[in-house]
């Protein structure tokens, strides 16, 4: 389908952040507090229904690339005759799924059956405590053992790591050291303002550059792989290691120029940009009996209005810092 969801800077929206829920059974320091969020009432979430209808329209639009997010998507009732019905969408080329992998055995057979494929999981840290101290759940085993599960059953895996002093800077090399022998890709992350809480957050220190020179003393002979123009990842390879590994600079935000995504929150929020403030809620015009017509303008609109690539920078100080991630869906 032709793209006509191009913002004022020329970048096609092509890749649709799907939130379907922002309930999570972890508690990531960087995402929430220990007590949770102020989770969404269940009237206000969208249902399936009416996702399908806004991603039918996306698509109709130009999108051609899903990902799931959530909160955990697995999480939420119904997920899987969602995708179902979601894989066969008109332009629709491919769904991914981000999660946090304490349900992903559950789902891979269901999964793969549907031709989803590739999933990225996160896990910041190789050492059952520091896991522990990061996530504030005991699951690391079951995560890990779910992982390899996956990489043997076929999946394309990316594993996401939250880089941060006093947490798990010694876990960086041992993550490397996972892609000797495992086809799968560990990208080491900035942190972000959105951990739900009252602006307290003291965010890590440890940006991109410090990552790579970091790892770079330790293997000065990685070479940069050619990643596509629009990944947030700088990606590369160990000679002769069997997979890669990444550095996403999440917070510096390096890549703004070339992104090619759009959000849609669980309770129908429409993002342009992470770190922007909600364009319009597609859920609420639903409801309203809006047509495909008039919600296909309102997106175009939000579209029109895009932030240029320099915002995303300026508004690490403004905007909706200390929303969860969890909320905003990554
Ligand atoms: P693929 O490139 O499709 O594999 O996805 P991804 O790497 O974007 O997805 P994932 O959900 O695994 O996100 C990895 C990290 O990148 C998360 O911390 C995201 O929040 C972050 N990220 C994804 N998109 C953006 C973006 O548009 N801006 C910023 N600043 N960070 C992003
Ligand atoms: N900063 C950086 N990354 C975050 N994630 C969640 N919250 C933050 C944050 N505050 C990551 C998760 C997940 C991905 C979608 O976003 O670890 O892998
Ligand atoms: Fe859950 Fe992901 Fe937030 Fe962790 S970062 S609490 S896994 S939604």
């Amino acid at each position: 389908k032709e793209n006509v969801l191009i913002d004022q800077y020329g970048r096609q929206l092509n890749y649709l952040r799907l939130s379907v829920t922002d309930r999570c059974n972890f508690r990531c320091y960087y995402c929430m507090p220990e007590e949770g969020i102020d989770f969404a009432r269940r009237k206000d979430l969208m249902s399936f229904e009416e996702m399908l209808q806004l991603s039918t329209i996306f698509c109709n639009l130009g999108v051609s690339k899903i990902r799931i997010t959530g909160g955990e998507p697995f999480i939420r009732n119904g997920i899987m005759p969602f995708l179902q019905k979601l894989r066969v969408v008109d332009g629709l080329d491919e769904i991914t799924v981000t999660s946090n992998g304490t349900l992903s055995a559950k789902y891979q057979a269901g999964l793969l059956q549907m031709g989803i494929r590739k999933i990225n999981i996160s896990l910041d840290s190789l050492s059952r405590e520091r896991f522990e101290q990061i996530t504030r759940r005991d699951n690391f085993e079951s995560v890990y053992a779910g992982i390899f599960k996956l990489l043997n059953s076929g999946f394309e895996v990316k594993l996401n790591c939250v880089v941060a002093e006093n947490k798990n800077i010694q876990d960086i090399i041992p993550f490397i050291e996972l892609t000797r022998e495992n086809a799968l890709s560990v990208r080491f992350l900035e942190e972000m303002p959105f951990n739900g809480s009252d602006g307290s957050q003291v965010l890590s220190d440890w940006n991109h550059v410090r990552i790579y020179d970091y790892i770079h003393q330790h293997y000065p002979n990685a070479g940069q792989l050619i990643s596509e123009t629009s990944s947030t990842s700088i990606n590369y390879k160990i000679p002769g290691y069997k997979g890669s590994f990444g550095i996403i600079p999440s917070f510096s935000r390096t890549f703004c120029g070339t992104c090619n995504r759009i959000r849609l929150s669980a309770t129908g929020e429409l993002r342009t940009c992470l770190y922007g403030l909600p364009a319009t809620n597609l859920r609420d015009l639903l409801r309203k009996g809006a047509s495909t017509e008039d919600i296909e303008q309102q997106i175009l609109i939000a579209v029109s209005k895009r932030e240029a690539d320099g915002f995303a920078a300026e508004a690490a100080s403004m905007g909706e810092i200390n929303t969860s991630m969890s909320v905003l869906g990554g």
